[in-house]
């Protein structure tokens, strides 16, 4: 029998009752229908505000293990110049999101899984991150537009989500979308964008041992800012690969379209693989800017993980891999 530590405000009837009706009993005058926010007018702004600042109910499993296995060549990036250096196109195109993505509320979170699986299903994050074991792991992070960074990540791998999703054997490709919600993410009113953001990973990508669901970082649940409650990390891939705060994974047969693909497919394909020898149309992708240090390294293939993942390639030399 495994024991279960609560904190805080965690009432003893989330164990027995699914995720989104434990909140949206205790929510239902103030998560509503915006019908409702008129109604409520000032009382209900400050109820939203207070379900955007809801203590983690999952902060008791951070610092999660280290896992010694991925080594980093160079210094972690300093938490505070990462968590206010960052792309998140929902809030704002400026890398000074940080204080708008407050605004998105984590609890309750359900995450979505369907397409081809078994059963289809959905789940509250708690549950799902409680029924995966946490590690920490240290990655490095290579944007498209040419900068770095170094983050310690907690989560789980993509492999072990698959795992518990059930895919059908037609099962050919991984389809994460993000929320969408204009009401909280002004950015998602912007509508030249091809709103939700969207990204893919082919079944062997997911299940590489590299890729990983980070739900913490820096030895916490993981801020809103960097993806919260739920982003991908793939280190090998440029940086628009990692999807952040994902609602929905859809296992499908068709190459789904990631949002910059739809956007502009000649500067952004479906692999997005990292190649210093392979310049972006508009900008060399030979070195990139170490945020936070002012050092200038050249990139590595692969953004060095070619051990882990050259032989998923190796028979698809008439793709385009690399942008
Ligand atoms: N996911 C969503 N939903 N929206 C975004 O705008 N930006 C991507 C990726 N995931 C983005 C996203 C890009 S371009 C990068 S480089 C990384 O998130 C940035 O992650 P960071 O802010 O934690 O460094």
């Amino acid at each position: 029998m495994s024991i279960i530590r609560r904190r805080g405000w965690e009432l003893s009837d989330r164990l027995a009752t699914p995720e989104h009706l434990v909140f949206n009993r205790r929510g239902l005058l103030a998560g509503g229908a915006s019908a409702l926010a008129l109604m409520a007018g000032p009382a209900y702004a400050q109820r939203v505000t207070d379900l955007a600042n809801i203590p983690d109910p999952s902060a008791d499993l951070y610092p999660a293990k280290h896992n010694e296995k991925y080594v980093l060549d160079r210094p972690i990036t300093d938490e505070k110049i990462n968590s206010n250096y960052n792309n998140f196109y929902e809030f704002n195109s400026t890398k000074n999101v940080a204080q708008q993505a407050q605004a998105l509320p984590i609890r309750p979170w359900m995450v979505k899984i369907d397409g081809l699986v078994e059963k289809p299903f959905e789940i509250g994050i708690d549950e799902l991150i409680r029924k995966m074991t946490l590690e920490e792991r240290t990655y490095r992070h290579r944007c498209v537009e040419a900068w770095s960074m170094a983050i310690a990540w907690t989560g789980f791998p993509v492999a072990k989500l698959v795992e518990f999703a059930k895919p059908l054997g037609s099962a050919k490709y991984l389809r994460m979308e993000t929320f969408n919600n204009p009401k909280v993410a002004p950015g998602l009113k912007q509508s030249w964008y091809p709103w939700p953001y969207v990204e893919g990973l082919s079944m062997a990508e997911a299940t590489n041992e590299l890729a990983f669901l980070a739900t913490g970082a820096y030895g916490h649940p993981i801020a809103k800012q960097m993806g919260a409650p739920l982003r991908l990390a793939v280190p090998w891939k440029y940086g628009f690969k990692s999807i952040k705060s994902i609602v929905r994974f859809s296992f499908v047969e068709q190459r789904p379209k990631g949002m910059w693909e739809a956007l502009q497919a000649s500067e952004y394909g479906f692999w997005a693989n990292v190649n210093p020898e392979v310049p972006h149309p508009r900008w060399s992708q030979a070195s990139e800017e170490v945020i936070g240090t002012g050092e200038r390294r050249p990139t590595l293939l692969f953004n060095g993980y070619g051990d882990y993942v050259a032989s998923l390639y190796s028979d698809m030399k008439s793709e385009r891999l690399w942008a």
